[in-house]
């Protein structure tokens, strides 16, 4: 593993838990002052939510908009690939600024060598799973993931409600690899189900609607992850 990689993985978990805000919900008719309103309330990182209208019924955005947010942020970014043969594009995400890349399990019938790949480039590696997908799915990988995001939501589109489904597969990875791994969860994350997630051991809440839905992203913020915190 890379020293930087080391050094951002070794931050997020020690400023855990810790608000991921997904863009998909944000105004992207301005989306560099999106950015900043959330990095001046405090944001740690961003999740990007990245669709390519066959692993998920949705599109969103490409290469050239990572490229643009990363020009636009030192925040590390967190690029989740909703995307069938994800090992085609690992390395143009990477370039385009990718900090941490996320594929998910159902795309890959081993996703080894991908996620091998991904840390080769100096990047943190991450597994994803829909809420139909066994847990058991993802454990022979989990050495090779530095991250696992849980989906509480059929992937595609924000605004969706929780599914609790996510927080079996939660406590079974916290009691797997807890210590080590980035638990990520991601979908309907807002004040009734923050709390939760975070009891379950997810160190890292994805909130898209939630966060961008308010006047006031501080306070948005400040009170997401005080639920967190508290576990409420
Ligand atoms: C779902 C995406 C999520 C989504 C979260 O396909 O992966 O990141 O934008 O949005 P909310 O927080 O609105 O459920
Ligand atoms: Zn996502």
């Amino acid at each position: 593993m890379t020293s930087t990689i080391s050094s951002l993985l070794d931050e997020l978990h020690s400023a855990a838990p810790l608000v991921g805000p997904s863009l998909l919900a944000c105004d992207f008719a301005h989306l560099g002052e999106e950015i900043r309103r959330v990095e001046d309330a405090g944001a740690r990182m961003l999740h990007l939510d990245i669709m390519d209208g066959q692993f998920v019924p949705n599109l969103s955005f490409g290469i050239p908009v990572v490229e643009a947010i990363r020009r636009s942020t030192q925040l590390p970014l967190d690029v989740h690939l909703m995307i069938e043969t994800p090992q085609k594009y690992v390395g143009r995400f990477r370039d385009a600024g990718a900090d941490m890349l996320t594929v998910h399990i159902e795309t890959l019938p081993d996703p080894s060598e991908v996620l091998e790949e991904i840390r080769g480039m100096g990047a943190a590696a991450g597994l994803s799973l829909n809420p139909p997908t066994d847990i058991s799915t993802v454990e022979p990988y989990l050495d090779l993931c530095d991250l696992v995001l849980v989906m509480s939501v059929m992937p595609g589109f924000g605004g969706q409600e929780f599914d609790e489904v996510a927080l079996d597969k939660l406590r079974r990875l916290d009691e797997l690899a807890g210590e080590r791994l980035l638990l990520s969860v991601d979908g309907g994350v807002n004040h009734d189900t923050i709390g939760r997630c975070t009891t379950a051991g997810a160190k890292i809440l994805v909130a898209g609607t939630a966060l961008f839905g308010a006047d006031d992203y501080s306070q948005r913020l400040e009170e997401l992850i005080s639920l967190a915190v508290n576990k409420k």
